[in-house]
């Protein structure tokens, strides 16, 4: 009798966050036979169940808890690793930050045996611009890659750089912090989106996690060799602020306007982490030409691996999403 064919265990590490269902809903429909155990600290929780339902072997771990995660990672082949670096848990200055946990973990899954290690990451902005826009928690995270970069063990490490998430259009949080778009009109009956300005051809990077990114994550599981030592910028689409809400009325027949900030400095932060990082991203980019990923946009490159993916997975073949058609679908109905 033949041997059977050993099955590859991809470890997904926040299975039940924006990345992490992404990937493993693309990773569960894939032809290669994967065993997908998704990580989270809350196996009960609906979304976990969901993914159980679909084929995911749900597996309790936190990321502060070595044992769990040895357990966690016990016969893995690749491990994919996306830590959120504005969780109360690393943003207390006596406690571990995001860099440690991130460094804790790759040097787990090495100790584990894993062969393929994919990080959501990205390239340092301190670098970038030489020391002129900081962004810390981007160059924290750049510091983890370079440190997984360094574990002989590994066969291949891999960066996945989620641009900005088409996601954050769908978030009150966020709707609320840039005027009110797409979700709140303001006193003037507008939805209004005000922001500092990009900088450069003042074109912002965006992808869909759901609809591009998981698909993008799942073809370097493919094809670790080719990706391997890479830092991959994720994006489904770039326009301007003036294009985007040019566009939402059209597709939406609501008013909406774009009112630019004078300085980065003005973007209101309200005591936030993930606002103060925000004012740091603007001056980076209006530091970077513009270019969220340090260099020109390409999409050909998203759209190579989602063509893999959706290959793999025996789908038809799509583009990755336009920022109309992320309007049309989710605001379309309106
Ligand atoms: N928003 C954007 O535009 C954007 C763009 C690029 C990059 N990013 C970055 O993306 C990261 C956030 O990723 P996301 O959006 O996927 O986050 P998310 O939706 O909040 O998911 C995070 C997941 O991590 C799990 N988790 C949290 N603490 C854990 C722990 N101690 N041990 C094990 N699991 C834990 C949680 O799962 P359980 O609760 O089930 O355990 C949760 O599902 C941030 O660093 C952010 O800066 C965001």
């Amino acid at each position: 009798m033949a041997p059977a064919t050993l099955q590859k265990v991809i470890v997904v590490y926040g299975a039940t966050g924006t990345q992490g269902t992404a990937i493993t809903l693309s990773l569960l429909q894939s032809k290669q036979n994967f065993i997908v155990r998704a990580l989270t600290r809350k196996p009960e929780s609906e979304k976990a169940q969901k993914l159980s339902a679909l084929g995911a072997e749900v597996f309790k771990a936190d990321g502060f808890n070595d044992d769990e995660m040895k357990a966690a990672l016990e016969n893995a082949w690749g491990f994919w690793l996306n830590t959120h670096h504005h969780d109360p848990a690393v943003t207390d200055p006596e406690g571990p930050t995001d860099e440690d946990l991130g460094r804790r973990l790759a040097t787990l899954a090495a100790e584990a045996g894993v062969k393929v290690f994919i990080y959501s990451t990205c390239e340092s902005p301190a670098q970038i611009t030489n020391a002129k826009a900081p962004v810390p928690g981007m160059d924290a995270k750049s510091r983890v890659e370079l440190f997984a970069r360094s574990i002989p063990s590994f066969d291949a490490v891999i960066g996945a750089w989620p641009a900005w998430y088409f996601e954050n259009f769908l978030d009150p949080e966020y709707a609320q912090a840039f005027g009110g778009f797409p979700l709140y009109p303001d006193v003037e009956g507008y939805l209004t989106f005000t922001s500092p300005r990009i900088g450069g051809q003042g074109t912002v990077q965006t992808v869909s996690v759901a609809d591009d990114f998981g698909e993008m994550v799942h073809a370097m599981f493919l094809d670790p060799e080719t990706w391997a030592g890479c830092t991959v910028p994720c994006m489904s689409d770039s326009f301007s602020y003036e294009d985007m809400v040019e566009a939402f009325m059209e597709v939406t027949g609501e008013k909406a306007r774009y009112i630019p900030m004078d300085s980065y400095r003005d973007f209101p932060t309200h005591g936030s982490t993930i606002l103060e990082e925000l004012q740091d991203v603007y001056r980076y980019m209006q530091s970077a030409h513009g270019w969220f990923f340090g260099k020109p946009d390409d999409v050909a490159t998203c759209q190579r691996l989602k063509d893999k993916a959706r290959l793999d997975k025996g789908v038809a073949p799509q583009r990755v999403i336009t920022m109309k058609e992320y309007f049309a679908k989710h605001y379309g109905g309106k």
